[in-house]
């Protein structure tokens, strides 16, 4: 005779993006639910559009999403509520299911924060962004709020100028860039992931001891960005720590309990490190 089968009820989880099957959520999230004994599934929902993943989503029961590239805006635009950060930088990065429909907020600009806190502090201190799409308002957004002087500087200058103006901060040409000399430096865009060219040229002398240099491409983990700044004996912080702290900020909203952070930080570094092996031998 067979068993009858048990239903076992478990939490839904997961991240919708284009891609997100390589996304590294799953086995982050997945590591914390499991370190605290918690009955609870985080999926990669790969989707070809925000919408009808949401609705998927709805049926299902989901309790809470990660939103990635390319529907951080779309599901600003779905949400019943957002919090003052996702208004600021007209992106949101997680959902959570309430009974009147979907909340979200953005925790990619506390990912930057609390990483960069680790090793320095933010206040009245000057921190240069690089890069102005939707990755450097986040990062700029956090750094203003935790009292840095921010600058922007951007491949392309009008769009340097135009998030600078939007945040009240200032910009400076790449070709410009010894006129300032700042003590955080944060890359935001994707030159240097692995398999997209990195461009920059940045005058000689530019990276100094004592400075705090982070990229937020984690593929490879040591982007050329962030060896040429190790080199000359700057600190560098790579775009694990940042992915490690938005998803930490994640997990502690949809569950309302403090996240695992030290089970989570290890899982992804696995993880990272067993993506770097299969990309050294492709
Ligand atoms: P995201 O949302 O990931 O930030 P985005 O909005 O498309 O993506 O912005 C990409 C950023 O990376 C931009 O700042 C872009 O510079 P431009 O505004 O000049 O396009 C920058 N970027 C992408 N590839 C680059 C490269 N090879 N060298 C320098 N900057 C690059």
């Amino acid at each position: 005779m067979r068993a009858p089968v048990q239903s076992v009820q478990h939490e839904l989880y997961g991240v919708v993006g284009r891609p997100a099957r390589h996304s590294l959520s799953p086995v982050m999230m997945q590591a914390a639910f499991q370190a605290l004994g918690l009955r609870a599934v985080y999926l990669a929902l790969e989707a070809e559009a925000f919408r009808e993943a949401l609705s998927v989503a709805d049926l299902l029961g989901f309790r809470g999403l990660s939103v990635t590239v390319p529907f951080k805006q779309e599901a600003f635009r779905h949400c019943i509520r957002v919090d003052d950060a996702a208004h600021s930088i007209g992106a949101v990065n997680t959902v959570r299911r309430t009974d009147a429909g979907w909340e979200g907020r953005n925790t990619d600009w506390l990912g930057t924060v609390r990483a960069l806190r680790r090793v320095t502090a933010l206040e009245g201190v000057s921190a240069l962004v690089i890069g102005a799409g939707g990755a450097a308002r986040g990062v700029v957004y956090g750094l203003m709020r935790s009292g840095a002087e921010v600058f922007i500087a951007n491949r392309t200058e009008s769009r340097a100028r135009d998030l600078a103006a939007l945040f009240g901060c200032a910009w400076v040409p790449m070709n410009d860039l010894d006129r300032i000399s700042p003590k955080i430096v944060v890359q935001t865009t994707t030159a240097g992931m692995s398999g997209t060219p990195y461009g920059f040229s940045l005058p000689a002398g530019f990276f100094r001891p004592g400075m705090v240099v982070m990229d937020i491409v984690y593929n490879p983990l040591e982007t050329p960005f962030l060896r040429q700044a190790r080199h000359a004996g700057a600190l560098g912080v790579d775009g694990l720590e940042m992915l490690l702290y938005q998803g930490v900020e994640q997990f502690s909203w949809w569950l309302q309990r403090p996240a695992p952070e030290g089970v989570m930080r290890e899982a992804l570094r696995r993880a990272a490190q067993r993506l770097q092996g299969k990309a050294s031998h492709e």
